[in-house]
């Protein structure tokens, strides 16, 4: 029996990925016959362990949190969104042996929000929360999609304009402290700090979200994010947490690996009862 081409995700924590179970419900879904696991790498180990995956014929992986800045660095060829991004989730092996770095986060929020939540993004004020490697990764698609402008606000206000300045071909985008907010109004505030599940939410002005304004949180859990809460206490036209992000830029990097792009709305829904 021919051995099953072999996928992973590696992360530190990893118990709590969810990656395994979308990508063999893509497989089941597509009849590809694959294997993929989760692996918990030791800090400072990830060169050296995902060298020994493709050394052993590994075709692929996903790389989450603390890794993405590692596997960037690993990658032989990275695709455009993973040079802007400056972080790598996916990996694949090439027919030479090389291997390519991509960044599915990105696509993963905007197919999200376009296409399954129907939110308009073209000509939308953006203000993103959060300056760190969640917002990193969604800037550039964000500006692609022709949003009309991104605020990036962050506690660490130089770190919001650094990364604001790296962006700044694409469209008008720009960074700012929690305090510059006091004035001015957005149709959708994109949630990436790390703060949402303790319930430290940034100190947001009331009125900062337009009549029809949206919020999504990039956060998930069985209930409402405390951001979430915050947004429709202000009340947001739609709210949304980050399950259909995780399906969708799993179901990009399915696609760089497999060639097909499998239908992301049963297993949206499938994780969606798998949480509560
Ligand atoms: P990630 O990769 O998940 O984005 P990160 O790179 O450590 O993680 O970034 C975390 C982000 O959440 C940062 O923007 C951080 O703000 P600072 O850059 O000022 O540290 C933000 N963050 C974390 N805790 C926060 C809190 N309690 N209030 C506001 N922002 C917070």
């Amino acid at each position: 029996m021919d051995k099953l081409d072999q996928y992973a995700v590696y992360g530190n924590p990893i118990k709590q990925s969810k990656s395994p179970q979308i990508h063999l419900a893509f497989a089941e879904q597509t009849g590809q016959k694959l294997h993929y696991r989760a692996h918990k790498v030791e800090l400072g180990r990830f060169a050296e362990v995902a060298g020994q995956f493709f050394a052993h014929g590994g075709k692929g992986l996903n790389v989450t949190v603390p890794f993405k800045l590692d596997a960037f660095e690993f990658a032989d060829q990275l695709s455009g969104r993973a040079r802007r991004a400056g972080a790598v989730n996916t990996l694949a092996i090439q027919d030479d042996g090389s291997i390519y770095g991509d960044n599915t986060d990105g696509v993963g929020l905007v197919r999200d929000i376009h296409d399954n939540l129907g939110w308009e993004l073209q000509g939308r004020r953006i203000l993103v929360l959060g300056a760190g490697g969640a917002a990193r990764g969604i800037l550039g698609p964000l500006l692609k999609k022709g949003v009309s402008q991104i605020l990036i606000a962050n506690r660490t206000v130089d770190k919001a304009q650094k990364l604001a300045q790296q962006f700044e071909k694409l469209g008008s985008i720009a960074g700012c402290s929690y305090a510059d907010l006091a004035s001015g109004q957005f149709d959708l505030i994109i949630n990436g700090t790390s703060a949402s599940m303790s319930g430290d939410l940034p100190p947001l002005p009331s009125h900062i979200l337009s009549n029809d304004g949206c919020a999504y949180d990039m956060m998930y859990s069985a209930n409402p994010t405390p951001f979430m809460r915050w947004a429709a206490g202000e009340t947001a036209w739609a709210v949304s947490d980050g399950l259909g992000m995780l399906v969708e830029q799993a179901a990009e990097s399915f696609c760089i690996w497999r060639g097909v792009r499998p239908d992301t709305k049963p297993v949206i829904e499938m994780m969606r009862q798998s949480l509560s």
